[in-house]
């Protein structure tokens, strides 16, 4: 069966997810000519929504009524918001000139105005959350943020050392990806009041976070920016060490292997079309797509502890689909 994204995962959220893109442009406004400006840039870009869709579908399998989303609707705004900031910020840090199809806020503007937005962004999301009045939600987002704000950090700190472990990208990966999907559906349990939730709904969102970053490492060897709306080639060009190239590392001996040590040394592209053919032929795309699919299994198998609903089945569709993206 093919999943259709509108019809089954988003089509039980539409109307929450037409509120939620109110609040959005609502949490982005601002006196200052140049912070909207920068804003509404990212922003209109789009993007998936993943997180906020989640977000909404994890509120109404916990069993909020329609009656009762408007704080679930703040909630997965704030979150997008939070997940912009990161992006905006995360281009500065990998000077990337490509993001959602448009340039970059660092490209655009400069550094300073790209870091100075992603602070507003993400006070500005705690803002809102206070509003959500809610002492659990609160730690959880500020002890969360914290987590990925240290993910990003550990992978600075990994970053051209071809020594770095699977285990270590692992924590990477946690940290700046995985983490904020499982805040956009722990969260909704909090609100929900149903802490037996929160344990299935965490570790759903974290393995699937986890198979959604193994893929878009995958898709930096292998897509092009016309598809992805980002620069393909990135992550080589920073000495980072993903999971297509530990695995490499580990298939290969001799020439090849000194190649993507070098590479992951130095940085720089000169060696990609190399390295993407080393990549493919060493089996290490077949051992990311594997680990991908592990990880999107083991989200659907923690889905099995919330109860059955049409929600849940989104949940699962939308797991389904990320995989999709390789296959
Ligand atoms: C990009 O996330 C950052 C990663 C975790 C790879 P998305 O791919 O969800 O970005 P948008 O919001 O759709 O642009
Ligand atoms: C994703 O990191 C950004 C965050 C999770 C903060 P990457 O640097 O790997 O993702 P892209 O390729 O720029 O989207
Ligand atoms: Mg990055
Ligand atoms: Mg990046």
């Amino acid at each position: 069966m093919t999943i259709d994204f509108k019809q089954d995962i988003l089509a039980p959220v539409a109307t929450d997810f037409a509120a939620m893109d109110k609040f959005i442009n609502e949490g982005i406004t601002s006196k200052v000519a140049l912070v909207m400006a920068v804003s509404k840039h990212v922003v209109e870009a789009g993007g998936k929504r993943m997180r906020p869709i989640m977000c909404l579908l994890a509120a109404k399998a916990c069993g909020a009524t329609d009656l009762q989303m408007d704080p679930y609707r703040k909630l997965a705004a704030i979150i997008e918001m939070l997940h912009t900031a990161t992006l905006v910020h995360d281009d500065v840090v990998d000077e990337s000139g490509l993001r959602r199809g448009r340039p970059t806020a660092n490209a655009t503007w400069n550094n300073q105005t790209a870091v100075l937005v992603g602070d507003f962004l993400i006070s500005r999301a705690f803002d809102l959350l206070v509003d959500l009045d809610n002492m659990i939600l609160l730690k959880d987002f500020s002890t969360g943020t914290c987590e990925i704000a240290e993910g990003e950090v550990l992978q600075l700190q990994a970053q051209h050392q071809p020594e770095t472990t699977e285990q270590t990208y692992l924590d990477i990966i946690h940290g700046k990806t995985s983490r904020l999907f499982e805040l956009a559906t722990e969260g909704a349990a909090i609100i929900a009041g149903k802490p037996e939730y929160r344990e299935p709904l965490r570790l759903f969102a974290g393995h699937f976070g986890n198979a959604f970053q193994i893929i878009d490492d995958i898709l930096d060897y292998t897509s092009d920016a016309e598809t992805l709306g980002k620069n393909i080639g990135d992550d080589l060009m920073e000495g980072k060490p993903t999971l297509p190239l530990i695995s490499a590392l580990a298939n290969t001996q001799g020439e090849e292997h000194e190649i993507i040590r070098k590479s992951i040394a130095t940085g720089g592209t000169s060696d990609l079309d190399r390295v993407i053919e080393i990549v493919q032929t060493s089996g290490a795309l077949d051992y990311c797509s594997r680990r991908a699919t592990e990880e999107t299994q083991a989200a659907i198998q923690a889905l099995n502890h919330l109860p059955e609903s049409e929600y849940r089945q989104a949940l699962y569709n939308l797991a389904q689909l990320a995989l999709h993206r390789i296959q």
